[in-house]
């Protein structure tokens, strides 16, 4: 893959993990478009493969991404902000959807469209140095990444405008304790941590993980009736797999699943 801020690399123990890495250290991983459309083209070359989660994560000891590139914007009108939340609303989207786990493994500042990016991951781990905030507000801005809509979903309203509207920056517990981040590792354990839960993501059937997931996020814009209903219709749905099958014989016959994701 020819990118010049964005480096993946699989697994070297497990052919359908694979770690992204946003990489312009220099500017704390600040995504600037050339990110973004580096981005979405990251997700045309994987969309079609056999990997089934991702993690992400930042370049260097300081930094996940410290935010949309400040500099970029200098000179925005309106419409070019328009087109600018768009597009990386657009493309986070892209990775969300393509059915495979995304997992952020946030090594240091998350800012403004860093902690928008995390939010388009599936699952947060956090190191002990992790920093968390949408300070947009302090620059003049709004959240435009999907922040002010992600997180509201994420962790409650109250909690998002918090965030939202201070601008604070906020530790790892912190956002562990608002239910943010699912688990805080010492920074050297990110990684490992982060691999260790990819590898078992990894291992469960994996159109189920995928179903899973989808039911989670498209039920969240239902009613409680609706979203039940569409849960219905997913787990009917996963017993015309060849996994569920597999899955069922091998918990009857006490031995590990061989799931083929099909
Ligand atoms: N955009 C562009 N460049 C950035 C950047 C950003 N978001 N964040 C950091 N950088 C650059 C700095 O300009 C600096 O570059 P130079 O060496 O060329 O001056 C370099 O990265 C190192 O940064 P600092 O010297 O500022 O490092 P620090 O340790 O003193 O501070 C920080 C770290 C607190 C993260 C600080 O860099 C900072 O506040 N960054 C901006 C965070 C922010 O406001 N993010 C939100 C952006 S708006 C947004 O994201 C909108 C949206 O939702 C789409």
């Amino acid at each position: 893959m020819g990118f010049e801020t964005i480096e993946f690399k699989k697994s070297e123990t497990n052919e359908y993990v694979g770690v992204l890495t946003i990489n312009r250290p220099k500017a704390l991983n600040a995504l600037n478009s050339q990110v973004i459309d580096e981005l979405e083209g990251f997700r045309d070359e994987i969309a079609g493969t056999d990997l089934r989660v991702i993690v992400v994560t930042g370049s260097g000891e300081k930094s996940f991404v410290a935010g949309a590139d400040i500099k970029e914007m200098k000179n925005h009108s309106a419409e070019d902000a328009l087109r600018m939340a768009r597009r990386g609303q657009g493309v986070f989207g892209l990775l969300s959807g393509m059915g495979k786990t995304m997992v952020a493994a946030v090594n240091g500042f998350a800012l403004g469209g860093g902690m928008e990016l995390a939010l388009a991951c599936d699952v947060i781990f956090a190191s002990e140095k992790a920093k968390f905030g949408l300070p947009e507000v302090s620059l003049g801005l709004i959240p435009g990444y999907g922040g002010t809509q992600r997180l509201a979903r994420n962790i409650g309203v109250s909690k998002a405008k918090y965030f939202a509207l201070s601008g604070d920056i906020f530790s790892a517990s912190q956002a562990y304790e608002m239910g943010l981040v699912s688990k805080v590792f010492a920074p050297e354990e990110l990684m490992p941590g982060a691999m260790k839960f990819a590898d078992t993501v990894a291992s469960r059937a994996p159109l189920a993980v995928a179903k899973a997931k989808m039911a989670i996020e498209d039920g969240l814009s239902l009613d409680l009736k609706a979203a039940l209903e569409l849960e219905a219709k997913c787990f009917s749905e996963i017993f015309n797999t060849e996994d569920k099958t597999e899955g069922i014989a091998a918990f009857i016959e006490k031995r590990q699943p061989n799931f083929q994701g099909k």
